[in-house]
C-alpha cells in the first residue's frame, strides 16, 4: 500500500461524539466532545479534554462534576449545534429541545434522550497545550431500558450511535461479530 508521512495530528478515528452534561439541574450546559476516552477498568475512569476557553471548562472546574451522554443518530443536528453554539449565550437544553434528568450521584443532569449516560467526578487535571485533559471517575451509569433483554442483558446495538471520523459525523451500521468470537471454534457441518 503507497503511504505518504504527514505530519503528527490528532487523526485518530473512529471517535465518539457525546455531550458533555455540566452545571446544575437549575443552571446547566451541554457541550460537544470528541477527545474521550476510557483509562481503566476497575476502578472506572475516563477523560475529556476541553480547551479552557470553552463555558464547560469553567463550568466543571467549579463542580468537579459532568456527565458523558452518548449520542444516537437522532441526536445529530443536536450533537454538531452544541458543539458550534457556547452555553454563555445560548440554553442548549432548551435550544435542543433535550429533556432534563437528574443524574443519581452528581447536580450536572442527563440527557434524557440519550440512551447511555455516565455520571463522571473529576479526579486530576492536566493542561496539554490547546487542551486540558480532565480525568475522572465514573461513578453510575444510566442506561435506557429499551436497551435491556428480559434478562437485564444491554444490547448496545440497538441504540443507533453515531461516531465521528475527520470532521464527519457516521451512522456506526452494521454488527460485524462479537468480542471473543475470533477464539470460537467452528462448528462442524453435518
Ligand atoms: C464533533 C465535535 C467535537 C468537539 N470536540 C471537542 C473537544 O473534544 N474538546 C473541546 O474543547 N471542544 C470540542 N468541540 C467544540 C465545543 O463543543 C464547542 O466549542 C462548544 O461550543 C463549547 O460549548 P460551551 O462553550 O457551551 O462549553 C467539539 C465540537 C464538535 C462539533
Amino acid at each position: 500500500m503507497a503511504k505518504q508521512i504527514w505530519k503528527g495530528g490528532a487523526l485518530l478515528a473512529p471517535l465518539p461524539a457525546v455531550l458533555i452534561t455540566s452545571g446544575d439541574m437549575e443552571n446547566s450546559n451541554i457541550a460537544t466532545v470528541a477527545w474521550t476516552g476510557i483509562v481503566n477498568t476497575i476502578p472506572p475512569k475516563t477523560y475529556i479534554s476541553l480547551r479552557k476557553s470553552r463555558y464547560s471548562y469553567e463550568i466543571i472546574e467549579k463542580t468537579g462534576e459532568f456527565a458523558i451522554n452518548l449520542t444516537t443518530a437522532e441526536m445529530v443536528k443536536s450533537v454538531d449545534y452544541c458543539g458550534i453554539y457556547t452555553g454563555r449565550k445560548v440554553d442548549k437544553f432548551k435550544k435542543c429541545n433535550f429533556t432534563k434528568e437528574e443524574a443519581s450521584q452528581i447536580a450536572a443532569p442527563i440527557i434524557g434522550e440519550s440512551p447511555l449516560a455516565l455520571e463522571c467526578r473529576v479526579v486530576e487535571t492536566q493542561d496539554l497545550g490547546t487542551h486540558v485533559m480532565i480525568l475522572a471517575d465514573i461513578l453510575a451509569t444510566n442506561v435506557d431500558e429499551k436497551l435491556l433483554d428480559k434478562n437485564g442483558k444491554m444490547d448496545l446495538g440497538k441504540a443507533n450511535l453515531i461516531a465521528f471520523a475527520h470532521g464527519e459525523y457516521f451512522a456506526l451500521g452494521k454488527k460485524l461479530s462479537g468480542f471473543g468470537d475470533s477464539a470460537k471454534k467452528k462448528r462442524k457441518k453435518k
